[in-house]
C-alpha cells in the first residue's frame, strides 16, 4: 500500500484519492501498486458499482514520479513486470464505469489515465498535456491508439511531439472530457455523474462498457509501447530529460545522436 493513494467505498462508488499534493500527484512505483490493488478491487468487488479517481490539492497528477524514472533506468528488467503495468493491465481489463475528477494539471499519465475512463469532468481551467518527448520518452497506456482515435492523428501528434498543454476547455471540445466546470465544481460534477452510474443497472451498464472496447486489443498495445518506453527510458536522451527537470533547466539533446 502507498500512504499517499487514499480509497473509500460509499454507495457503490469506489473513490480513489491521489494524495501527494505537495509532488503535484506525482506516481511513485507505490503507488501504481496501490492504484492496481484499487482497479482490481473494483472488478472484483461486488458492492463497487463506480470507480471515481479525484486529487487532493491543486494537480489531478503531474505524471510518473521523474526520480522514479532515473531510478528504473538503472534497474534492468522487463519493464511490463512493474508496477504501474499491473495498473495498466488492471484499467483495459476494468468492466465497470471510470469516473475522473480533474483539476489543474494532468500531465503525462495523469491524462493517458482519462482515456480509459468513462466519464471525465475537467476544470475549465485545467491544464493536460502528454510530454513524453520532451522527456525522451513513448506514449504508454495505449495512448498511442486512444489519443489518435479521440483527436485525430495531427492534434494527438501535436500533443505528444510539442507536449503543451491543452486547457480543460478544449478537452471537452476535442472530445477528451464530458463536462468543462468552474475549478471548484469539478468534485461535486464527477461524484453526482458516478452516484448516477451506480444507480443505473449494473450487468447492462458493464455489458455496454465492455462491448464498446477491445481489453485485450489495448493490453497487446500497452505491451508494444512497454518496448518503446523501456528502451527509452534507458537511453542517453532520457537520461538528459530526467536530470534537467531535476535541475530545473531545459534539456540539451543536440549532441545525441
Ligand atoms: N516527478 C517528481 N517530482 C515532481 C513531478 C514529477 N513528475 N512533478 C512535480 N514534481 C515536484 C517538483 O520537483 C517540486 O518538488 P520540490 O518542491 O521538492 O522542488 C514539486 O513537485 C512542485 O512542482 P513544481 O514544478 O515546483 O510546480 P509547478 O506548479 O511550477 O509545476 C508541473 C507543476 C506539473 C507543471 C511541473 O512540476 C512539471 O512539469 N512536472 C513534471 C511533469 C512531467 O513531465 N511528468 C512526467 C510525464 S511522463
Amino acid at each position: 500500500m502507498s500512504e499517499h493513494i487514499r480509497t473509500h467505498l460509499e454507495g457503490g462508488v469506489l473513490t480513489v484519492v491521489f494524495d501527494r499534493a505537495d509532488k503535484k500527484n506525482a506516481i511513485t512505483q507505490a503507488m501504481y501498486a496501490a492504484l492496481a490493488d484499487a482497479t482490481e478491487q473494483a472488478k472484483a468487488d461486488d458492492a463497487v458499482r463506480v470507480i471515481l479517481f479525484r486529487s487532493e490539492g491543486d494537480s489531478f497528477s503531474a505524471g510518473n514520479d521523474i526520480a522514479d524514472f532515473i531510478a528504473l533506468g538503472q534497474t534492468p528488467g522487463d519493464l511490463v513486470e512493474m508496477g504501474v503495468f499491473r495498473f495498466l493491465k488492471a484499467l483495459a481489463d476494468l468492466d465497470k464505469p471510470a469516473v475522473a475528477a480533474v483539476r489543474g494539471r494532468a500531465v503525462g499519465i495523469g491524462l493517458t489515465l482519462l482515456l480509459h475512463c468513462d466519464m471525465v469532468v475537467v476544470a475549465e481551467d485545467a491544464l493536460l498535456s502528454v510530454p513524453f518527448v520532451n522527456l525522451a520518452l513513448a506514449p504508454e497506456a495505449a495512448s498511442s491508439l486512444l489519443l489518435p482515435r479521440v483527436l485525430g492523428h495531427q492534434r494527438a501528434f501535436e500533443l505528444f511531439a510539442l507536449g503543451e498543454a491543452i486547457d480543460g476547455r478544449t478537452a471537452l471540445a476535442w472530445g477528451l472530457a464530458n463536462r468543462a466546470v468552474p475549478a471548484d465544481q469539478v468534485e461535486a460534477t464527477a461524484v453526482d455523474l458516478a452516484a448516477k452510474l451506480a444507480a443505473r443497472a449494473p450487468n447492462s451498464i458493464r455489458k455496454t462498457k465492455a462491448l464498446m472496447r477491445d481489453a485485450e486489443a489495448l493490453w497487446a498495445v500497452m505491451q508494444l509501447e512497454a518496448q518503446a518506453f523501456g528502451a527509452q527510458m534507458r537511453s542517453p536522451e532520457a537520461m538528459e530529460a530526467f536530470m534537467a527537470f531535476s535541475q530545473k533547466r531545459a534539456p540539451d539533446f543536440s549532441k545525441l545522436g
